[in-house]
């Protein structure tokens, strides 16, 4: 078998997305030895990472800006030539997307694993002497077989050994979170390795330690390491989905979602991360992943086991429709007409990422309700909305005739509540922490509404501005009111 010497030269990274993106640049950042080539089909996306204000990076992540800086077109290089980049490679991830499958066997809860089966033969075909492929992609159990055949095949068809190709398929799956990616790369909880061939297990060991500590980096099998991801983002989703579900008896019975989230966070054996109560979990990989899970046990007969793992899929939906079922009854069951300001669009704070936003649901929702909607977001676009609209709507056969009259981006918050009914928080932005709820008041038309499910507005000043205010997880009687009001 052909090796290329012990230590990786070469990364190549298919896939420039959240994950891709982010990842390499802090690699190259740490190993300066290593030329790092981040490749992608999309040109659009790689002009972005190419482009020499930095303010346009195709992500928003804190600190991003600066890794980027330090490396790009010094050993950091982003292109589309994809199987240039593959055959100078010793090591080569797959980075690319694994959303669900809209059609077919499996359809709305199986991976789609087409693009991963394009990278997997692109690698096969174009890549020289042995290389270390690495499952960067979260990735259904046992995935990795299917790689590792796909390669197997161009290693059978070699005709000489001059130009045998060799392959070790490993599992690394990601565990950033999107808005704390650059801090969750440089200091992870941990680092999974999957995989059967030491020496490359140890050549990918290596380029973490240059920066993590070698107890944080954990070795498995690689099925062990393709399932912790899942369970991983099973774990958390269900956790949101717990206390989500709290957030509704809490309403029922006037106690408070924070002081009882906080009781119970303050268990050390439960830990009182993750433990905000919210409109739903968003993002392109909590309810995939959660599907997948699913998927995967129905199709080993564990329908138990995939009957528990659904409902946390099942809350995350409740959560978002019960939302918009209140703002429709507190403004007297008619929105026809009526103009409601979105603050948020993005699925948490601090990305501009609106896959799977309970913003998407919740907005869509209300324009069936026939509201108009002006909505505001930091760093969101106006074709991010859009697309994000047109495919829920799609997707639930909702008539989208109307669609784009019914709804504005505008650039700030007080364009946003002009002449609306109701404030509607959905993503926990900073900015929206700091709202001068006097100013806001005067511009909308009362009887007005503020809807917080972040819970991020002070209570007193939203009410001493002679505004309505509903806030998740709390009970609505005034005495109620009063009474948190006081406290805070
Ligand atoms: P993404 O959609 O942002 O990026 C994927 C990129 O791969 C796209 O730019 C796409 O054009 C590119 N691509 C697809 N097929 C290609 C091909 N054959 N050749 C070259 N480029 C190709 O996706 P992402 O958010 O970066 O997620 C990637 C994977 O990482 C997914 O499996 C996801 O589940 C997982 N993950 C995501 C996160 C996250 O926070 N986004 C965190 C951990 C793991
Ligand atoms: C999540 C995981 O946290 C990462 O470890 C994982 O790598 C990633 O998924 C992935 O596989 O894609 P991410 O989706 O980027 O990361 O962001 P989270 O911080 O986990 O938030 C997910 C959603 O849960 C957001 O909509 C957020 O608002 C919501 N959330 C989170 C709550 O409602 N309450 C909380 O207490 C925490």
């Amino acid at each position: 078998m052909i090796r290329k010497n012990n230590l990786v030269k070469n990364i190549c990274c298919v896939g420039a997305g959240y994950v891709g993106g982010p990842t390499m640049a802090v690699i190259a950042d740490k190993c300066p030895d290593i030329k790092v080539s981040v490749v992608d089909i999309n040109e659009e996306r790689i002009k972005a990472w190419n482009d020499e204000n930095l303010d346009n990076l195709p992500i928003y992540e804190p600190g991003l800006v600066e890794v980027v800086k330090r490396s790009r077109n010094r050993n950091l290089f982003f292109g589309t030539n994809v199987d240039d980049s593959i055959e100078n490679a010793d090591m080569v991830f797959i980075s690319v997307n694994t959303p669900i499958k809209s059609s077919g066997l499996g359809a709305f809860q199986a991976s789609d694993l087409r693009w991963v089966e394009v990278c997997a033969r692109r690698i096969g075909a174009a890549a020289k002497g042995h290389t270390i492929v690495v499952e960067k992609s979260t990735l259904p159990v046992r995935t990795a077989e299917i790689i590792k055949e796909i390669l197997e095949a161009k290693t059978k068809s070699s005709r000489n050994d001059e130009d045998k190709k060799t392959f070790s398929v490993l599992s690394n799956p990601e565990f950033l979170a999107e808005g704390t990616a650059v801090n969750d790369l440089l200091n992870p909880d941990r680092v999974l390795i999957g995989g059967e061939d030491e020496l490359a297990i140890e050549k990918l060991k290596n380029i973490y330690s240059k920066w993590v500590t070698n107890n944080k980096i954990l070795c498995t099998s690689l099925w062990s390491s393709e399932l912790s991801k899942l369970t991983a983002n099973a774990f958390l989703a269900q956790r949101i989905s717990s206390i989500n579900s709290i957030s509704a008896i809490c309403e029922a019975t006037g106690a408070n979602i924070t002081e009882v989230a906080k009781a119970v966070g303050l268990d050390s054996r439960i830990g009182n991360k993750f433990l905000n109560a919210g409109p739903g979990f968003g993002g392109s990989c909590f309810k995939k992943d959660i599907l997948n899970l699913v998927y995967l046990c129905r199709y080993f007969d564990l329908d138990e086991v995939a009957n528990y793992w659904e409902q946390i899929v099942q809350i995350n939906n409740w959560q978002q429709t019960r939302i918009y079922e209140k703002i429709v009854e507190k403004l007297f069951r008619n929105l026809s007409g009526k103009r409601i300001a979105i603050l948020g669009f993005a699925f948490k704070a601090n990305t501009n990422d609106t896959r799977e936003s309970p913003a998407i649901q919740i907005a869509s929702n209300l324009l069936e309700e026939g509201s108009i909607l002006q909505i505001h977001d930091p760093k969101v676009s106006k074709d991010q909305i859009s697309n994000s609209l047109e495919v829920y709507h799609d997707n639930n056969k909702l008539d989208k005739s109307n669609l784009n009259d019914n709804w504005i981006l505008k650039d700030t918050i007080e364009d946003a509540v002009i002449n609306t009914d109701a404030v509607l928080i959905l993503t926990e932005w900073d900015i929206y922490r700091e709202i001068n709820w006097v100013r806001i008041s005067k511009l909308m038309r009362p009887p007005s509404w503020v809807f917080d499910t972040r819970l991020i507005t002070n209570p007193q000043k939203v009410r001493d501005a002679g505004l309505n205010l509903w806030r998740l997880g709390e009970k609505e009687n005034d005495i109620d009111n009063k009474f948190n009001s006081s406290k805070s």
